[in-house]
């Protein structure tokens, strides 16, 4: 106690000594320190923001972006949609939206010939796709939504509210679209070889097969799509019928995710758990989605393990021309994806066995972890990528067939 008074005593006695004009030189200097510190902090967070934002803007460089601050909302029509809809012979000017197009009925009508038949190209839940050749040149898919139905005109929006935000060259891009009371279109980028499922599942034996590496290619085309949709995007995005249905193959047999018209988005609340309605395709719904309508990522992650065995076995999901206790392409794969001697023979006998047992292996492994019953132990979608990426890598650069020729727009990572 006395010490400690002494103490005080002995500091208050120096701080009189002290000359009024130290003190104030100290103070300043402690107010310049300060205000240095300050702004060195702004210009380096300034900085940082500015990095992020050509980062972003750079596509050349990070393959897919995300506009974080376009706030995605379904409630409404967008302004300029409902502005620029299109009328029967309405005029030719064509107005853009986001960096997509708006395009009149009768623009649409003259690139398919009036939507000949002729040009009728696919048939979805949602409406009837058309070939059509742009005023531009630009040949592309053109997507005529069903007029009735409330799902149908969700779809629309989604599709047009999604893809003017997100760019990623795993997606099917989107060129434009056209919008009024009556009629609703969207313009699609053309892809010539059709989607994946015809591709595996051909109507006719005298297809091209797809080779091994070039199934793989495509499985890691998807896995980035929607690694993409998970975890690059904020809230993140369930795509919600992934399938190889929607999976489509450009000239250089690429693949790239479209049919956004059922996705939602993510809540940050309840581990991004969503209560929903359960729409999907059957043979691809995760069975917790399907039995109680919890939809997280993990569903997704379910659908690309049934992709992935489509891509194995060539099997469609669900078959019940097969013999009984093959009907179910997953509950028949499943023991055997693991069992080192059954998962060489469960491969697509087309592939002639074109493919190092160590690779098949690995892959099987990546399917089984993907489609287990118990969501929380699926793998992220980013595992899956970094699972495949030395697989592809190490078959292209082993292969000189011209399907593995990389676009050099679609393969700015790995
Ligand atoms: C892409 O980003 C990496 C760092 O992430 C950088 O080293 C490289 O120079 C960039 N390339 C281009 C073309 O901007
Ligand atoms: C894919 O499409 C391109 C362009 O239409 C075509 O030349 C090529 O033969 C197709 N590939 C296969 C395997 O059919
Ligand atoms: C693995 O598959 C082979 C052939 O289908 C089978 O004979 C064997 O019993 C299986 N092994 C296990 C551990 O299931
Ligand atoms: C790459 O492929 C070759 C044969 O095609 C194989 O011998 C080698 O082990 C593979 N490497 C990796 C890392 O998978």
């Amino acid at each position: 106690m006395l010490h400690h008074n002494h103490h005080h005593r002995q500091y208050n006695h120096r701080h009189h000594i002290l000359p009024e004009t130290t003190l104030l030189l100290v103070l300043i200097a402690i107010v310049i320190f300060i205000s240095i510190l300050a702004i060195s902090f702004i210009v380096a967070f300034l900085r940082r923001m500015k990095s992020r934002n050509t980062n972003g803007n750079n596509i050349g460089n990070k393959s897919c972006m995300f506009n974080a601050h376009s706030i995605i909302t379904f409630n409404g029509t967008p302004v300029d949609m409902k502005r620029s809809g299109c009328k029967y012979g309405g005029s030719l000017a064509t107005a853009t939206y986001k960096g997509v197009q708006v395009f009149t009925y009768k623009e649409l009508q003259s690139a398919t010939d009036g939507f000949n038949p002729s040009n009728l190209v696919a048939k979805s839940a949602f409406g009837n796709v058309y070939r059509g050749m742009l005023r531009d040149g630009t040949l592309s898919a053109i997507k005529m939504l069903h007029r009735e139905g409330k799902q149908g005109e969700r779809a629309f929006r989604l599709e047009v509210d999604l893809l003017s935000r997100l760019h990623c060259p795993y997606f099917v891009d989107l060129l434009g679209y056209c919008a009024d009371n009556q009629q609703k279109l969207l313009v699609f980028e053309y892809m010539p070889n059709g989607t994946l499922h015809d591709r595996l599942h051909p109507c006719d034996s005298r297809s091209q097969v797809l080779n091994w590496g070039t199934r793989l290619r495509i499985a890691l085309d998807c896995a980035r799509a929607l690694e993409f949709l998970h975890e690059h995007t904020t809230p993140s995005v369930i795509h919600r019928d992934f399938k190889s249905m929607n999976i489509l193959l450009n000239e250089n047999l690429r693949g790239k995710v479209c049919d956004f018209g059922l996705a939602k988005i993510g809540s940050d609340k309840l581990n991004g758990m969503i209560s929903t309605r359960v729409l999907g395709t059957t043979g691809y719904l995760a069975p917790e989605y399907a039995s109680t309508g919890k939809l997280t990522t993990k569903s997704d992650i379910y659908s690309y393990g049934v992709v992935l065995l489509e891509l194995l076995t060539g099997r469609v999901p669900i078959d019940t021309n097969r013999p009984p206790g093959e009907h179910v392409l997953v509950s028949w794969a499943l023991p055997r994806l693991t069992n080192r001697t059954a998962v060489v023979e469960m491969v697509d006998p087309n592939l002639h066995g074109q493919f190092s047992r160590k690779d098949l292996i690995q892959v099987a492994a990546i399917a089984a972890m993907c489609v287990q019953t118990a969501p929380d132990y699926r793998p992220l979608m980013t595992d899956v990528v970094h699972s495949l990426i030395p697989i592809v890598h190490n078959i292209s650069f082993g292969c000189s067939t011209s399907s593995f020729r990389f676009s050099k727009r679609i393969s700015p990572r790995s």
